[in-house]
């Protein structure tokens, strides 16, 4: 039966947010909403004014990627067709959205599915450089049956062209002439040096428009070729986008939840809660958790303001896991601190139940456990550890999900990028750019002797030399 999409509408509860709930002293006030409605207009106005300009262009990939799609659509059924393994080498916004859709839709032990249950290639993300990773790659896969996608925008990060350059180097040893079979390139059309490697080796090549940001660009090729690939119905994920997109298109935050969610947060940290912890009560939706923290880390932790007056702003996001996380993170959450906000990620309907059968009759204290399911035991104990935070006046929300499928993953994903937007307005900054991570990039360009980088190498060798009083 085909779903509604109001069926599968997420909704956003922060109840939890509030005075009425939390008590005075750490709850947000109605009044103090009202007081900020003006700052959420100007906000949501900014965003709109804006959307598919600089560095917005990610406002429209729900809308403006048709050709694209029916490309990405043709070269995954023929990747599919042809390779049993899907390699994707990439880091940050080039990786954390494809890991993240690939936990969340497919089956949780895919890779080590049989071929036949499985439907497509075996997938791995190398998302880091260490060599012993990179080794255990190679015992896992078999070339001539692999299809490498080397994703970077900007095509010089140090991680993804290292990767590139030893999986190359084994493909043409390998394959010679047929090395550039194994390899799809997904970056700039413009600048870049994996373009212009692409264009001299003959690669099949997918663009990364020049306005989406890494973490910005799950929707654009980035995500979309690894997830369909794997037989994620992509149209679907951007038809969710495009659906929560209208849903927010006014400033009113109880009508938007992205505008919800980026006001609440924005008060909160105005109130010292500078942590946000992103929950999931999913294994499938832990790796959302990790994306999230990118996008909010990334885009949010500024030192200067767009007017360059200070800001130092930002939330340190915290990945936790539900239930698992009850059992070592949720004592700190409840107990330390005033200085969290937790969000909850609830899922109205898993995708499979499972009941608890009969057993231990003897021991009442296990025995009350048999005939419910572990779908009532994994929501009972969100909305336990929820009573638990509330009782002690600890901020927290709940993002709802009717279920995990393309269509709310689209929504969330998209939902959570729009409130970046608002906050990142609210606080006055540039959202979009990342000088703390170009610091490090440039710093390791400038130790490896990269051209164009002898002042930087300098500035490097001049810094105080480390101290043995200080080491032991
Ligand atoms: O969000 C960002 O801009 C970064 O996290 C980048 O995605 C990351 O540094 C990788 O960059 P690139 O895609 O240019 O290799």
């Amino acid at each position: 039966m085909r779903q509604r999409s109001q069926d599968l509408r997420l909704r956003f509860d922060f109840n939890n947010m509030m005075s009425e709930y939390v008590g005075k002293e750490q709850g947000i006030t109605k009044a103090q909403l009202k007081a900020n409605s003006e700052l959420c207009k100007k906000a949501f106005e900014t965003v709109q004014e804006n959307r598919g300009k600089g560095m917005m262009g990610w406002s429209e990939l729900p809308y403006n990627q048709d050709q694209v799609v029916a490309d990405i659509l043709e070269t995954a059924k023929a990747v599919r067709k042809s390779c049993k393994y899907f390699v994707v080498l990439g880091i940050g916004g080039s990786a954390l959205g494809p890991i993240a859709v690939f936990q969340a839709l497919k089956h949780l032990h895919y890779n080590d599915l049989k071929d036949k249950a499985r439907k497509g290639p075996k997938f791995y993300v190398e998302d880091n450089v260490d060599p012993e990773r990179m080794l255990a790659l190679f015992d896992v896969i078999e070339p001539e049956k692999t299809i490498f996608n080397v994703i970077t925008k900007s095509g010089s990060t140090s991680e993804t062209m290292s990767q590139y350059l030893i999986i190359w180097d084994m493909l043409k040893q390998k394959f010679g002439e047929r090395a550039k079979d194994h390899v799809i390139a997904t970056t700039s059309m413009q600048s870049g040096n994996l373009i212009k490697i692409a264009k001299k080796e003959g690669l099949k090549t997918f663009y990364i428009p020049d306005s989406v940001g890494g973490r910005f660009s799950e929707l654009c090729p980035v995500g979309l070729l690894p997830a369909a690939v794997l037989g994620i119905d992509i149209k679907k994920m951007l038809k969710g986008a495009a659906y929560i997109d209208k849903l927010c298109n006014k400033p009113d935050y109880t009508k938007n939840p992205a505008m919800a969610f980026a006001i609440l947060q924005y008060l909160a940290f105005n109130q010292g809660k500078n942590v946000s912890v992103m929950m999931p009560y999913a294994d499938s939706l832990k790796y959302m958790a990790d994306w999230y923290c990118q996008l909010w880390a990334e885009s949010l932790g500024k030192a200067v303001k767009k007017d360059g007056s200070p800001a130092f702003v930002g939330q340190t996001p915290v990945k936790s896991l539900g239930v698992t996380d009850q059992h070592s993170q949720v004592q700190l959450y409840t107990e330390g601190p005033f200085d969290k906000v937790v969000t909850f990620i609830a899922v109205d309907g898993y995708r499979g139940s499972v009941t608890i059968p009969d057993g231990c009759e003897e021991f009442p204290n296990v025995n009350f456990l048999c005939g419910h399911t572990l779908n009532e035991l994994i929501d009972t104990e969100r909305r336990a550890t929820e009573y638990a935070l509330t009782k002690k006046q600890r901020l927290n929300n709940t993002i709802y999900l009717p279920e995990v499928n393309e269509f709310t993953l689209g929504e969330f994903m998209f939902m959570l990028e729009l409130a970046t937007a608002y906050i990142g307005e609210m606080f006055g900054i540039d959202t979009y750019d990342q000088p703390g991570v170009e610091e490090g990039k440039n710093a390791t360009y400038a130790m490896f002797g990269r051209v164009g980088y002898e002042e930087k190498r300098k500035e490097l060798e001049s810094a105080p030399k480390q101290s043995k009083d200080y080491i032991c």
